[in-house]
């Protein structure tokens, strides 16, 4: 570092300038790859600017001593060199949650009512702690590590290979391993290390961590590999992707396959039998949790039988055989200074607590979602009480809580502790954006802005959704930067198909953005270019990216995976009405779609602004068609099944999950566009009904023929 931070530019010399410039695109670089990770946020965005303005004018001063990786040249928040994308051969996933006794009672009559199993069959399970750090997915052919990446959205990751060797825990090479070996865990960081680091880093100056899980995800996820390997990071091993060959025939084998084989492998892992072992071990594992020396947020339970675990599957982002037990939220009391309303994309006004800050389990917390306007009046539109009918005042000593990574909440008030001039709070009934009014339907919670397009809130909202990751996820332009040209006059972006319009790199566009501040010829180059990548896209990305109200990323998967291509979608989309019909009984008919969500389609679609802005998006683009998973080879890929009556040897849980799994689209009545029915005893209308249709129809051992060896 210099000390030459706060010579006015004016004065630096020559060499004084070199080493500023040096300093700032460090300064910037760590800034966006803190920004862009989210790991913490390391500077404000006023320090952000003026370190770039700094740098620009020194720039400007000595043009010959322009860096090759100069900050001006970047675009954005995007990291000055990314890391390469991984594509997992195996879907890294997540774990559904549960939160008390109850939902692990749940869980395992879930599980034995997918296998058929009364609850006198004994059914093992493994129970181990949940460790809060990152995944990581370290890939082993022939025995010597050749990759390692992070989970990312699941099914791409980032290559973060050379800092993976650098950690002790993780072995370079195998004795003894399939040929193909993939291992995966948890990359955390201990207490005791942690607090060295923040130390150690606040004594040169440099970035401290919010946390262990923070300080684990920042120190893998750096570009140079040597300052990774400064930090003390450590790795469990707890699970697997590829493999060459099995590896063990139970959770437990497995595990003590992956410790012989040099890994660290949790030591609180134990084998449990029943609702009431798990729990028993849950508190176990409570009880040692502040003693354990790094931070665990509850215990994973999952089935220990592999084939078992075979025949239970995916749903779309977690496994049926298993789910995390998480301990309870972390609280803390603090002021509430004032409610801000925030207004999203489909127009719902959020209020917003700024509170005095406090440390909630390790994490500094100032904001805090307040729900909506009834959570705050404390009654609900049926005048029921909430939180024991307090209401929430401006002013208020109110209790916080955040559990793992959700937005912390306000979960309680101290009528006590209320100052004698507060008010109740007045909620808005105009939009604090757009001046709309705001409105609250017949049974809904939320009032919402009635503004539509012409709300600026929703309509950067909307562009925000677009870009984000599960959606077009376009490389150089993220919230911050839509945001910024939303508002630009001479080069706005108002609605997603004017990115692709802006991108034409013939237009002028190009020639204003590069000369625009923080742009240059390469960046913005590059942007059009990203954007150009993109025109090509999934279909399931579209229908998400469209941000329609109740349809996330899961439901847009199902509605692609059930129409298969655009023009179907639309056609189908534009056909259906709530008031019935083919086409709206065939929505219906998609497991996963209810009336709610298929009303909001629906409306969408016929919604003429709405409409007209959809189809302008969708001339830019090129979109593909969706296959089904795994269904190359499959008999039954793309068709539509009907099980009815009684299935014998499945039950009607697995025997979906396994149709789904093979590509088939699996519906709840019989229609002229069903291929196959699969009718076990007892089977009545729906096998009458496919017979008058003349739709093929089968027993179970039938299907199971057909689907045998697929
Ligand atoms: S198993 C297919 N076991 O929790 C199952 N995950 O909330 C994959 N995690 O993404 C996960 N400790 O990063 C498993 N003992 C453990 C875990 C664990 C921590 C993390 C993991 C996962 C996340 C899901």
């Amino acid at each position: 570092m210099t000390d030459f931070a706060d010579t006015p530019v004016a004065e630096l010399s020559e060499t004084q300038a070199r080493g500023e410039l040096a300093r700032l695109a460090t300064l910037l670089a760590q800034a966006n790859a803190a920004y862009h990770t989210e790991d913490a946020p390391e500077i404000t965005d006023a320090e952000y600017d003026a370190a770039k303005r700094r740098n620009s004018e020194i720039e400007a001063r000595f043009p010959a001593l322009k860096r090759a990786d100069s900050p001006s040249e970047q675009v954005g928040a995007a990291p000055a060199e990314g890391f390469a994308k991984v594509r997992h051969r195996v879907r890294m996933l997540s774990l559904s949650n549960a939160f008390d006794d109850d939902d692990i009672r749940d869980f395992d009559r879930q599980v034995r009512a997918f296998l058929g199993m009364s609850g006198d069959n004994p059914l093992a399970y493994t129970a181990e702690p949940k460790i809060d750090g990152l995944s990581l997915s370290l890939r082993y052919e022939n025995g010597t590590l050749i990759e390692a990446a992070t989970r990312g959205d699941g099914a791409e990751g980032e290559n973060v290979t050379a800092n993976a060797r650098t950690i002790e825990d993780v072995p370079q090479t195998l004795t003894g391993a399939p040929e193909v070996l993939e291992v995966r865990g948890e990359v955390y960081m201990s207490h005791d290390d942690f607090a060295r680091l923040n130390e150690s880093q606040s004594e040169k100056g440099g970035k401290t961590f919010a946390n262990p899980r923070n300080a684990a995800a920042g120190s893998l996820r750096q570009l140079d590999s040597r300052i990774t390997a400064a930090r003390p990071l450590r790795f469990f091993a707890y699970s697997w992707g590829e493999l060459s060959e099995p590896f063990a025939e139970t959770q437990m084998q497995a595990i003590e396959r992956l410790a012989a084989l040099g890994f660290s492998t949790n030591p609180l892992t134990r084998l449990v039998t029943t609702p009431d072992e798990m729990l028993a071990h849950y508190h176990a594992i409570e009880e040692m949790r502040a003693t354990l020396g790094y931070d665990i947020d509850g215990v994973v339970y999952k089935v220990d039988d592999l084939a078992l675990q075979g025949r239970m599957g995916f749903r779309s982002t977690t496994p049926r055989w298993a789910i995390a037990h998480k301990f309870p939220a972390e609280l803390a009391w603090t002021r509430l200074e004032a409610i801000d309303i925030q207004v999203g994309r489909t127009g719902a006004l959020s209020p917003v607590g700024r509170l005095t800050p406090v440390t909630v389990g390790g994490v500094v917390v100032s904001n805090a979602t307040l729900h909506n306007e009834d959570y705050i009046a404390g009654r609900d539109s049926k005048g029921e009480e909430i939180r024991g009918g307090k209401d929430i005042r401006i002013g208020d000593w109110v209790q916080v809580y955040r559990a793992g990574d959700v937005i912390p909440k306000v979960a309680d008030v101290d009528l006590d502790k209320r100052p004698d001039d507060a008010a109740p709070y007045v909620f808005p009934d105009t939009c604090p954006e757009c001046g709309s009014a705001a409105i609250r339907e017949e049974g809904d919670a939320v009032r919402r802005c009635t503004g539509g397009m012409i709300c600026p809130a929703q309509a950067v909202e909307k562009l925000k959704h677009f870009v984000s990751r599960a959606a077009f996820d376009i490389e150089g332009l993220g919230s911050k930067q839509v945001e910024a040209f939303y508002h630009d006059e001479t080069l706005p972006i108002r609605e997603p198909a004017d990115i692709f319009t802006f991108a034409r790199r013939d237009g002028e566009a190009l020639a204003k953005l590069k000369n625009r501040d923080g742009w240059g010829e390469k960046s913005a180059t590059n942007l059009f270019a990203a954007i150009d990548e993109r025109r090509h896209i999934p279909l399931n990305r579209v229908i998400f990216a469209l941000g329609i109200r109740h349809v996330g990323e899961n439901s847009a998967n199902l509605l692609a995976r059930h129409y298969g291509d655009w023009p179907t979608f639309e056609a189908a989309m534009t056909e259906a009405t709530p008031e019935g019909g083919a086409a709206w009984e065939e929505l219906l008919s998609i497991d996963g779609v209810g009336e709610t969500m298929a009303t909001s389609l629906v409306t969408t679609f016929h919604q003429e602004a709405e409409r007209a802005s959809i189809d302008r998006l969708v001339a830019e683009l090129d979109i593909a068609a969706v296959e089904a998973p795994q269904s190359a080879g499959s008999p039954v890929a793309g068709k539509t099944v009907v099980f009815t009556g009684t299935l014998e040897k499945m039950t009607r849980a697995e025997a979906k999950a396994r149709a789904e799994s093979l590509g088939a689209k699996v519906s709840g009545s019989v229609s002229a566009k069903t291929d196959l029915v699969v009718a076990g005893p007892g089977a009545g209308s729906k096998a009458k009904k496919a017979e008058e249709l003349g739709v093929e129809i089968v027993d179970e051992d039938g299907w199971l023929e057909l689907i045998a060896g697929a």
